[in-house]
Order: C-alpha cells, then structure tokens, then sequence
C-alpha cells in the first residue's frame, strides 16, 4: 500500500482546492432548487460519506442526513454485477425531497438498482449528486442531475473513494498507480 502521505507518489486528478470549489457551486445549485423546501440527502456508504458531509455544508436549505450501504459482486475495484442493499433507510421517505448522493458514477448498477428502490417509497422528488462522472463506463441507463466532474476511464483513490478499503482518507483525488491497481 502507498502511504497516504507519500504525496509525491501520487498524481493528483483533483486538488482539495478544486474539490471544494465544485463542492460549493453544487452546494448552491442544490439550494437554489430547493429553495424554501427540506431535503433528505441520503448517502451511500460508504464512498460517499465524505462528499456528502462536505456538500451538506454548502447546502444553505433545511436538511437531514441517512444512509444505505450496498454490496456488489465482483473483483475488488470495480463493481460488476448484482448489486445487494446491507444496510437499508433509517426513516421513510415518503412525499420527501431526496437526493442520493454518490461519490463516483461508473457503470451506473449500483444508482440504478437504489434509484429504483427509493422510487418505491415514493418521494416528492428523488435527485441524483454524484461527484465523479465516467460516462464511457456505463452499464445501464442513469444520469445524475447534479455531477462534480466527468472523468475518462480510469481508476481514482481518495475523497472517500477507495482500493481495497484503503486511500479513502486522501484528502486530493489521485490516479490509482497502474502498478498497485493492475
Ligand atoms: P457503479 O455501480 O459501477 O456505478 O459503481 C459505483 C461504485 O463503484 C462507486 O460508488 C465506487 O464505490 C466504485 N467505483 C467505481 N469507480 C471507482 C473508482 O475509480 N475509484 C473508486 N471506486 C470506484
């Protein structure tokens, strides 16, 4: 494993200052759309925890927070295959403004998968924050309505996003060294 703190080691795709930046103009959006209104902003363990824990601050309208934490079969660093819900709502959401927020869009199983079972529940509205796009991997049909930045095909570590349950705690968004992740 690289040392988190062995910055050199690692080529930056985004910096902290940019990640806060787009963080606080998606912040914005989210406010001016939902001016006057409450929202549940629902996070998906557990990737997303810390974009949702710093797009909540930039959110300036009345918000609550749960969580789902989902599982996928498939090799360590992609997700490939069914999806399974391990850890469901603590509330319901019913007639609620809901955002899902992700860190990283890919092949779009795992958004699909929850955006249908949220549906269920039948919020007012059910929105989509993620703060990574890869278009050019999707697997089934699902855009975000709020998205950080688009990104090729290739692999990132850090800002809750992890190899192997590590890197999570990088405080910038690095290329996965193609040599760890290959
Ligand atoms: P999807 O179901 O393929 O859209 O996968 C979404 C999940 O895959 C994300 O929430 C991440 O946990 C994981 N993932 C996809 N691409 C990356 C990446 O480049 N780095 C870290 N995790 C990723």
């Amino acid at each position: 494993m690289i040392n988190p703190t062995d910055g050199p080691a690692l080529k930056r795709f985004l910096t902290r200052e940019q990640i806060h930046q787009r963080v606080a103009e998606m912040g914005a959006q989210i406010s001016r759309d939902f001016a006057g209104q409450t929202i549940v902003l629902v996070g998906v363990l557990k990737g997303a925890a810390i974009f949702l824990a710093d797009l909540a601050r930039a959110i300036t309208v009345d918000c609550t927070f749960d969580f789902v934490a989902v599982s996928s079969y498939g090799k360590a660093n992609r997700s490939s295959g069914a999806v399974r819900l391990i850890k469901d709502l603590d509330h319901a959401i019913e007639n609620r403004n809901v955002i899902l927020v992700e860190d990283i869009l890919d092949t779009g199983l795992t958004l699909c998968y929850l955006r249908n079972m949220l549906l269920q529940r039948k919020p007012a509205t059910l929105k989509i924050a993620a703060f990574l796009d890869k278009p050019a991997r999707r697997l089934q049909t699902i855009e975000a309505d709020y998205v950080g930045f688009p990104m090729p095909n290739d692999f990132v570590i850090g800002y809750g996003m992890d190899f192997a349950e590590h890197y999570r705690n990088l405080p910038d968004i690095c290329w996965m060294p193609a040599d760890v992740h290959d």
